[in-house]
């Protein structure tokens, strides 16, 4: 398994939307924009994306200070081969206009995309990108460049996720943000990402994660789970980052370096699944090969392959490769 940030494309867009996106994204570390020091140790970690927040780690009083951080942070370089984020604050407060234009006037031919928090409908995504554009045409950036990253963080984001999946060529991710979706919808516990006490049929979140997964994949976005706030308990960040790899996500928020292997390695096939899924697609070309009879459905040990069986490992096999894994098994033709 690499331990340095994934390099590689990420895997293939899955159908229905834009492919143009889709970057390793297994481990997205949050740092504070405001601690010089904590963004200096962020250069040294092996994480697939990093977001400079200017939003809830960063206090009023100090958002001035830290948007100034940020551009000299950016402009200073020192993140390469990871997706460079800045977080910025959310529409309903009085600083996102001063945030944006700031850091991409500022730093712009070094960030990647912009994090927008508490995202409630297309509106939202819509304004940013227009002021984005604004921006770039003025600075003369390459206009349309800068991602998108949309966070959905309370009820009314979650009822419009499909039309903010669809709401710009700049979105790149749809974000679950679990401490602040727990608040609005009044959840019953204060332990972020874990199971309130008493909900015992199953998994309280499984509606929210795979209401904003569908969402994701029928727009071509990826999806991307959020904080795990226990950060000593590393079996709880096991459990619940399991949960959403489990459901297809593309990686989760990291808060704290002790996270970030087990990140990796979840959002990361298992090497006995990409040898599979890379035996699937070697073995598909052939059987439906002039060479191999021409067939659209063929055995492979004792498992029956098709078109089907091939989109799900290109799946495993495109999120292997970008988490840069390589193949311990070789697929023959059977014997004549
Ligand atoms: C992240 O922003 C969260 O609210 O969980
Ligand atoms: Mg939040």
């Amino acid at each position: 398994m690499s331990e340095t940030p994934a390099k590689a494309a990420a895997a293939p867009a899955p159908a229905g939307g834009s492919s143009r996106r889709l970057r390793p994204r297994r481990s997205n570390l949050a740092v504070p924009a405001s601690n010089p020091r904590m963004i200096d140790k962020a250069r040294t970690l092996p994480v697939d994306q990093l977001f400079l927040d200017l939003e809830d780690a960063c206090a009023p009083l100090v958002k001035p200070e830290a948007r100034r951080t940020v551009v000299a942070a950016l402009n200073e370089g020192g993140f390469e081969g990871r997706v460079r984020v800045v977080r910025v604050n959310d529409w309903t407060t009085r600083w996102t206009y001063r945030d944006v234009v700031d850091v991409v006037e500022g730093a712009g031919a070094n960030l990647d995309c912009l994090m927008l928090p508490k995202v409630t409908g297309a509106d939202h995504i819509i304004a940013l990108d227009l002021l984005l554009t604004q921006i770039e045409q003025a600075m003369g950036y390459e206009v349309g460049r800068i991602g998108i990253e949309a966070q959905i963080e309370n009820a009314a984001g979650l009822l419009a996720v499909a039309e903010i999946a669809s709401a710009s060529p700049r979105l790149e991710t749809i974000i679950f943000g679990p401490a602040d979706f727990m608040a609005s919808i009044a959840m019953k516990s204060l332990v972020v990402g874990e199971q309130p006490p008493g909900y015992d049929v199953g998994d309280a979140y499984h509606h929210i994660l795979m209401t904003l997964l569908v969402a994701a994949r029928a727009h071509g976005r990826q999806a991307i789970d959020g904080p795990y706030l226990a950060i000593r308990d590393l079996d709880g960040f096991r459990r619940t980052a399991h949960r959403s790899a489990a459901l297809g996500f593309d990686g989760k928020w990291v808060l704290h370096p002790g996270q970030i292997e087990a990140c990796n390695e979840i959002f990361s096939p298992r090497q006995a699944d990409f040898d599979h899924a890379e035996d699937i697609l070697d073995a598909y070309d052939w059987f439906t090969s002039a060479a191999g009879g021409a067939r659209g459905a063929a055995m492979l040990g004792n498992e029956m392959i098709d078109e089907a069986s091939r989109k799900m490992a290109l799946v495993i096999s495109g999120r292997g490769r970008a988490a840069g894994m390589t193949r311990t098994t070789v697929w023959s033709p059977p014997e004549p």
